[in-house]
């Protein structure tokens, strides 16, 4: 068996991705807590503790972060924390922030901070949410008021987390908030993300000229399930141009096209410093005419990959590396600004985790422009409508007592980034059955 360590670029970014709702706990003014207080979560699991965070356990999780090895670190900022009215700012939320952040550089930690991540206040839910005209403004005074207490500590922006997710989840499928299934709404918010995208990012650099500015694209493979039916494949198409490439395009051309409907956003044109890609998965689409709202497609893993315990993630790595090569059209650089897989046993995990920064090294060498990597995540949080039933921490959570409990992924990780690279001894120690495949000879 060959031996060999495959190195990253220095500087590289490597860390863990979290969102506000999903680990401070108490976020209760927000359209995710009234989802939940609905019965749209699963019965009996809730945000109302999470990982404790807002009452200062972050201290201790940033403290396992840099204590193996990680060197930043991506959170959220809550918008209805520190604007709970519409007319009201709360300063000592945004002092909270403050100190996070500060702790992230104490800690030699590079921050970035998403300023959007799925929750919107209640307050702007009355409004009419992302489909109101008026979100665009309200969201540029948040974000400017987010960038002007920050900005001393955080110069790493992600304006809004997986607009495609926000959009076709909450808007399409209906199983985020606000369970809407209807394509008119759905294009209303695209279009208002597109815009509160681009004026975010003015409003960002006007501020803070030095700041490097993106957003977070959830991208999904979709390879048509009968490479050799034209059917097949129109539809893998469609749905990819459609669920992958609207957002960054947008941001790259000022221009919409959805379906076919076009429209100009100018001043979106160039709104990107760097892409950030969440991978997860890669599925297969068939063309299915008795599906018109499945938008005319029947989706599936390939039968022959690993999937995570619950069904929601098939581990494809190659997948991953076909996502680096589709954002090389950015013209940009790339942050994998999330990548993970749910898996209490933390046995998928580990295979997961080489194999996919296996790719992203091979993706490397080939100089493209890839940035860092943030795993998703640190320790295990609410994931919203599945609730407590997927745990993607590097870390195990006991909601119960609060404890936390590395899983044998943490240290894998954190041998990773420490040596800025992976390697065979890795390999050898925390998933042997791989060794053959990825080291022969
Ligand atoms: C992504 C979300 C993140 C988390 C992971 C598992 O779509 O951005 O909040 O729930 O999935």
């Amino acid at each position: 068996m060959a031996q060999a360590t495959f190195y990253f670029p220095k500087g590289f970014l490597w860390g863990t991705a979290t969102a506000a709702h999903q680990v401070e706990g108490g976020n209760t003014n927000n359209n995710w807590y009234q989802w939940e207080q609905e019965g749209h979560v699963l019965p009996g699991h809730s945000s109302k503790v999470a990982c404790d965070w807002w009452s200062g356990r972050w201290r201790e999780d940033f403290d396992r972060a840099a204590e193996s090895g990680q060197n930043s670190h991506r959170l959220s900022v809550e918008w209805s924390r520190i604007q709970p009215a519409e007319h009201r700012w709360d300063e000592d939320a945004l002092d909270h922030y403050r100190q996070m952040v500060r702790g992230l550089r104490e800690r030699g930690l590079t921050p970035m901070v998403t300023l959007h991540h799925f929750t919107d206040p209640l307050w702007l839910m009355h409004l009419g949410g992302w489909e109101y005209e008026g979100v665009v403004e309200r969201f540029e005074a948040f974000v400017r008021r987010v960038v002007e207490a920050l900005k001393d500590f955080v110069d790493l922006w992600c304006t809004i987390n997986e607009p495609n997710v926000y959009a076709s989840v909450g808007y399409v499928l209906g199983e985020f908030p606000p369970g809407k299934r209807d394509l008119g709404s759905a294009y209303r918010v695209m279009t208002n993300l597109v815009r509160g995208h681009a004026a975010a990012y003015h409003a960002i650099h006007t501020v803070q000229p030095e700041a490097r500015v993106g957003m977070a694209v959830n991208y999904r493979g979709m390879l048509p399930a009968r490479a050799w039916f034209p059917p097949d494949r129109w539809v893998a198409g469609a749905l990819s141009k459609t669920y992958n490439d609207f957002f960054p395009r947008a941001a790259h051309h000022g221009r919409l096209n959805f379906f076919g409907r076009r429209q100009s956003i100018p001043q979106a044109r160039g709104t990107q410093d760097f892409l950030g890609i969440n991978y997860y998965t890669r599925e297969r689409v068939a063309f299915n005419l008795l599906a018109p709202g499945n938008l005319f497609s029947k989706r599936f893993y390939d039968p022959r990959t690993e999937v995570s315990p619950t069904g929601f993630i098939a581990n494809e790595p190659l997948g991953f590396y076909q996502a680096l090569k589709w954002g090389l059209q950015f013209g940009v650089p790339i942050i994998v600004t999330e990548n993970g897989v749910e898996d209490s046993e933390d046995s998928l995990r580990r295979r997961y985790l080489i194999q996919h920064i296996h790719q992203m090294w091979r993706a490397v060498n080939f100089v493209w422009p890839i940035e860092g990597y943030f795993h998703w995540t640190l320790v295990d949080n609410f994931e919203w409508e599945r609730g407590w039933t997927q745990r993607f921490g590097l870390w195990e959570l006991d909601l119960e007592t609060q404890a936390r409990r590395k899983r044998p992924s943490a240290d894998l990780y954190a041998a990773i980034c420490r040596q800025n690279a992976l390697s065979s001894e890795m390999v050898t120690q925390f998933a042997p059955e791989l060794l053959e495949s990825m080291f022969p000879g």
